[in-house]
């Protein structure tokens, strides 16, 4: 007898109009399962800014249409065979999956998959809140964590300047400095976003009032680490506050809506040509989750290990925006807010 869920996909490129509700056979799932494989049920998954230029077709390397989009989830083990892991039907895990994740049901390899230990153990079933919490943890967080830890030694006197603190990323990079005692963090950030982050000891750059780059030099400031997702010519002036032997990781073309693919994208070669020629031990780095160079996905897992327990102590506290029902008509609402920048903290969709 068949069994629907439903899932989302993404039809052609575009718009949100691209954006619809199917169902499909859960039989389907479990056809041709392969050994390495399980079946997750879904909780909640995370919109992520990937999947609206997945949406609009400007993702390197993203999947042909129609597919599903979503980046991380949260969920519990249906189907699952023996494994190296000792994973278990019933168990609670976390995946980067990059895509699929708006689905009441996902298909993923074993190794993929990322137990929450502490709620295993207990045999506790998480509320929404927590797992909306959880599922920030993976892109978000993961992200944060190996752009402070796995491409620069750092120490607690290190300069780190924040772009876009008010985001997601931003915001998890801000509780990181501060859970690990580094002294002189700088953020951009909008006024109206400032109270997402006022109770950390982290110095503002109002970006909308003042450039940073003259902020730093009238007050004599060069940082050791630039984390910028903005993209375009942001990454130039970013360049120019750079330490002797910083790094400057560009991680993001988030202005691509504003600016056009070509435009934010071209940021990217240029600042690599600006230092080829600086003759200098400034580094510029470009970043992606789940990279060889970073470690791939043992690192996400590891690391992904390391917040939950950091979460679990409430030494951290992801911000949730909105909690949307998996619907067609929310999943517009979400991308169409998310586009025009009306989001503060990250909005998760829930399967139940
Ligand atoms: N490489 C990777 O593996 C990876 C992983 C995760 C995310 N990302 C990328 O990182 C970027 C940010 O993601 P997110 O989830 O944190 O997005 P988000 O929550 O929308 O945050 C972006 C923030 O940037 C701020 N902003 C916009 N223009 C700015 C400027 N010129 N200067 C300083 N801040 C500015 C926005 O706030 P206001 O509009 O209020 O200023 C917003 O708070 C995206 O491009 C995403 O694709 C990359």
């Amino acid at each position: 007898m068949s069994q629907l869920y439903n899932k989302i996909v993404i039809t052609k490129k575009g718009g949100i109009e691209n954006l619809k509700l199917i169902q499909e056979d859960k039989n389907q799932l479990y056809k041709n399962l392969k050994q390495n494989e399980a079946i997750i049920k879904v909780y909640t998954a995370g919109l992520a800014y990937a999947d609206i230029m997945m949406r609009e077709g400007t993702y390197p390397g993203h999947p042909p249409y129609p597919f599903t989009p979503g980046y991380d989830i949260i969920g519990q083990i249906e189907y699952i065979q023996e494994n190296p892991f000792h994973l278990k039907k019933g168990n609670f895990v976390g995946a980067l999956t990059v895509t699929g994740g708006y689905s009441e049901y996902i298909k993923l390899p074993i190794e993929k998959l990322m137990p929450i230990s502490y709620i295993n153990k207990n045999h506790k079933i998480p509320d929404i809140k927590e797992c909306a919490e959880l599922v920030s943890l993976i892109l978000n967080y993961i992200t944060a964590y190996q752009l402070l830890f796995r491409i620069k030694k750092l120490n607690s006197d290190s300069y780190i300047l924040i772009h876009g603190g008010g985001g997601g990323v931003g915001t998890a990079l801000i509780q990181l400095t501060q859970y690990y005692g580094f002294k002189n963090t700088y953020t951009t950030i909008s006024k109206r976003k400032y109270d997402l982050i006022q109770q950390y000891n982290v110095k503002p750059i109002f970006y909308q009032e003042e450039s940073f780059v003259e902020y730093c030099k009238k007050n004599h400031i060069l940082m050791d680490l630039i984390l910028d997702p903005i993209g375009g010519m942001h990454f130039l002036d970013s360049y120019k506050i750079l330490n002797k032997n910083g790094v400057l990781v560009l991680y993001g073309t988030y202005n691509f809506l504003k600016q056009g693919t070509l435009k934010s994208m071209a940021g990217v070669p240029l600042t690599y040509l600006r230092n080829l020629f600086s003759f200098n031990r400034k580094k510029v780095v470009f970043y992606l989750i789940g990279q060889k160079k970073f470690g791939g996905y043992n690192s996400v897992k590891e690391d992904f290990s390391i917040l939950v327990e950091l979460y679990k102590n409430k030494h951290i506290q992801p911000i949730i925006d909105t909690i949307y029902p998996l619907t067609e008509e929310n999943v517009k609402i979400a991308h169409k807010r998310l586009q025009e920048g009306d989001v503060r903290g990250k909005i998760v969709f829930r399967m139940l």
